[in-house]
Order: C-alpha cells, then sequence, then structure tokens
C-alpha cells in the first residue's frame, strides 16, 4: 500500500531507511527528493558562488577537486554560511520541511537534525576525492546527502567501505540523492572524460560549535620538548 502525503511514500521511506540502517548507505531514486526545477535552481543559484581547488581535506587526506562553500563548519565554531545570497538561498531549498522530514525519517531519528556543512562539488577531468572519513572534519556528522548535479562524466565513481562487508560502488542518476553514514571510509575515484558535478552536505542532530579537536603541532612539540 502508497500513502503518498510527502515527497516519498511511507512505504519507500521506510524501504531506504531500512537499507541505510542495515548498509550504512542508500540511493534515493531521481525526482523524489528534489524535483528538476530545484536542480534547476540550485544550479542557477551555485553560479554566484565563488569556487576554490581543493587539494587536502581536513584530516590531511589528498583530494582534487572544485569546490563551491555555502556553509563552513570550521572547528571551535558554530556552522555559518558563506557567500551570501546564493548560499542562503540554497540552505532554505534544502531545508523545505516535507524533505527535512523525509530525511529525518530515512535517518530514523526521532528528534530533528541540522545542516552543519554544505558545499558544491566540480570534478573535470583528473579530479578524484582521495579516501576519507567525513566523521574526522568534525565528529557529530553523522549522514552526508550528496545530491547529483550532472551524469555526463566517465569514472568519477562513488565507493564506500564498509568495514563489515566488501565495497560498495555507486553511479548515480541525475538527480538522484546518495545518503552514506559519516563512519564509513569512502572515495570519489578519478574523473577521466566530462565533468562530474554533486552538492554535499553533511546532517547532525547537534547544532553547536564544532566539537573536533585540531591537534596543535607546536603545543605537542613544547610539551615533548
Ligand atoms: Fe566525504
Amino acid at each position: 500500500m502508497s500513502d503518498k502525503r510527502g515527497l516519498l511514500s511511507e512505504d519507500a521511506i521506510a524501504k531506504y531507511g531500512a537499507e541505510l540502517a542495515d548498509r550504512g548507505t542508500v540511493l534515493i531514486a531521481p525526482d523524489t527528493l528534489f524535483t528538476k526545477d530545484e536542480l534547476t535552481r540550485i544550479d542557477q543559484l551555485q553560479s554566484d558562488i565563488p569556487e576554490e581547488q581543493v587539494r587536502k581535506g581536513d584530516a590531511g587526506d589528498c583530494h582534487n577537486v572544485f569546490v563551491k562553500r555555502v556553509r563552513l563548519d570550521h572547528a571551535g565554531h558554530n556552522p555559518s554560511n558563506v557567500n551570501g545570497t546564493a548560499s542562503a538561498q540554497i540552505i532554505e531549498l534544502l531545508e523545505r520541511k516535507e524533505r527535512v522530514s523525509a530525511l529525518r525519517r530515512i535517518f530514523g531519528a526521532s528528534s530533528e537534525y541540522v545542516i552543519r556543512r554544505c558545499q558544491m562539488h566540480r570534478m573535470p577531468p583528473g579530479s578524484f576525492v582521495g579516501i576519507h572519513l567525513d566523521a574526522e572534519s568534525d565528529p557529530d556528522f553523522e549522514y552526508s546527502v550528496i545530491v547529483q548535479l550532472a551524469t555526463e562524466f566517465e569514472g568519477g565513481e562513488f565507493v564506500v567501505y564498509p568495514p563489515d562487508r566488501k565495497l560498495q560502488v555507486f553511479r548515480p542518476h541525475l538527480g538522484a540523492v546518495l545518503i552514506t553514514t559519516c563512519r564509513f571510509w569512502h572515495e570519489v575515484r578519478q574523473v577521466h572524460a566530462g565533468e562530474r558535478r554533486s552538492l554535499v552536505y553533511f546532517c547532525s542532530k547537534f547544532g553547536g560549535a564544532n566539537r573536533r579537536i585540531v591537534e596543535d603541532h607546536a603545543a605537542r612539540v613544547r610539551s615533548a620538548s
């Protein structure tokens, strides 16, 4: 029986939620969590945001990806939007009530989630995101939500390494949404042709300052001497 009251039927939410709980990762079909119009709107808004090339992750991991920042989550600080109106409008779109409600139920949570960090990724040929753990950027990250914005590319597979089963390889379609726990290692393999683009945001029940402890190299040298 299908009870279609929101973005997804109750049946679909239950199915996706069970898969996320069991496997740590789930792929949501296109045209469900985001409409085509919403994807177009995100594309329009992101064109106003400056882009930077990132070659090093928060935990010293190795990347080669172009990033547009929407919401930052630096250690010791509360999450905060950057890059003005365009970012605020992207966050507003992500936080539409029905989408937040559908995601919360897929996460299996009884309480509200907040978006702690949000960014756009552009990956032309040669780009990759090296293997890393999202929870190393913020220990309160619980789930990452990855919205696929372009699929005209080769390579660029999203690979998850669950600790207790074999790796999972994803090639999401345009508009599909990949949700994965921030506690599994993962990577994006090198893009060989075309351009891979996605919107990525990280969800948590904790809304306060980022509790990541940044290793203070100078302090360690002082205490060791
Ligand atoms: Fe990641």
